[in-house]
């Protein structure tokens, strides 16, 4: 079996809709065909500014989604960074072979260094990718499903795999980055041309997953449109209503031709009402499962142990053919 590996960061109390369409749902698809295992960097999380109380509590939020969503324990590895020490290991190993510039050619370092302000961004916001590579290249995986915004951290995890298999001995796989087109990227129902994400300047175009359904359906019908009555998938003309075109199609499952035949002679209110109840229809059981799975924090925090013991057995695995191969003594 091949394997997929992915993780999501625990900086909110939810998850939001271009979280679970970009990446999310392949998650849980691929646990079918693919040894899979999927985590929560909390490490990455620490790497702006935070509250320690509040990370615990994202953390198992987190965990609560992943499962909530249909991340089987029992058939995929659900586990914390942090309980895996040898992620940190192997991203020191991993900054010795990063080169300066190299890193400094992050984008996404660039533009959350930028709203910080540039001095006060720390040094693990900028070595935040190389961490991604070990979270990586620890578990040798052929796939990493993520939303577009990762290609960039996924091309620098491919170079550093053939970096060091050539430098020292074929040790990683060089992963792809399984980014599934018409998803990878979903945007702010207010502003249609940025991504939508959870540091937007306001959340108004910010669907949450564990948001009120109600919040949720009123989001949706401001959703910023066109001057246009016409129903038509066009990214570059309209690309209010070709998102929520994107949102309607991937929630039901229907083309989105079919969606452009069926809304002939309807109008924008009619689009927006539909993909309002079927987000209502997607988020009303998905809370309350999380409700269930929060309300046993021992059950939770023992399905992330077991979790994190079967990933140190494949990381520990790793990383001892890592220090090895770059000339440290066996432990
Ligand atoms: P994070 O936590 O920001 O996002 C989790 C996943 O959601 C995707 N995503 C989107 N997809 C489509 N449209 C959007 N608007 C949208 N917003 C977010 C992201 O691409 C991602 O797949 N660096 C990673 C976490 C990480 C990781 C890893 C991922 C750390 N180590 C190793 C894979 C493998 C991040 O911050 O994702």
């Amino acid at each position: 079996k091949q394997r997929v590996l992915s993780g999501i960061q625990p900086t909110s109390s939810s998850f939001h809709l271009g979280n679970y369409l970009g990446a999310l749902q392949y998650w849980v698809t691929l646990q079918d065909d693919y040894d899979a295992l999927y985590f929560i960097p909390d490490m990455h999380a620490i790497t702006v500014a935070h509250d320690p109380k509040q990370l615990r509590a994202r953390t198992r939020a987190a965990a609560a989604q992943l499962l909530a969503i249909g991340i089987d324990p029992k058939r995929s590895t659900l586990f914390v960074q942090s309980q895996v020490p040898e992620h940190a290991e192997l991203a020191w190993v991993l900054s010795c072979i990063t080169g300066f510039g190299e890193a400094s050619r992050m984008t996404q370092f660039k533009d959350k260094s930028v709203r910080q302000g540039a001095e006060n961004a720390t040094v693990g916001l900028f070595t935040y990718p190389v961490l991604m590579a070990a979270d990586i290249l620890l578990y040798r995986p052929h796939q990493v499903p993520v939303g577009e915004d990762q290609r960039q951290h996924l091309e620098l995890t491919r170079n550093l795999a053939q970096r060091f298999n050539t430098r020292y001995k074929k040790t990683f796989v060089v992963p792809e980055a399984h980014i599934v087109k018409g998803t990878a990227k979903i945007y702010d129902l207010q502003d249609p041309t940025a991504k939508m994400s959870k540091s937007a300047a306001t959340d108004a175009g910010l669907i949450n997953l564990l948001d009120d359904p109600k919040i949720t359906a009123k989001k949706v019908r401001s959703a910023v449109t066109d001057t246009e009555r016409e129903i038509r998938y066009d990214t570059e003309a309209k690309p209010g209503v070709s998102n929520l075109l994107v949102i309607l199609s991937s929630l039901t499952g229907t083309p989105i031709v079919t969606l452009e035949k069926d809304f002939e002679g309807k109008g924008y209110g009619d689009l927006k009402s539909d993909v309002a109840d079927a987000l209502v229809e997607f988020v009303t059981p998905l809370r309350a499962k999380v409700e269930e799975y929060l309300a046993d924090q021992g059950e939770l925090d023992r399905i992330l142990a077991a979790g994190a013991e079967q990933a140190r057995e494949i990381a520990g695995n790793t990383l001892a053919q890592v220090y090895d191969r770059v000339g440290f003594l066996a432990r």
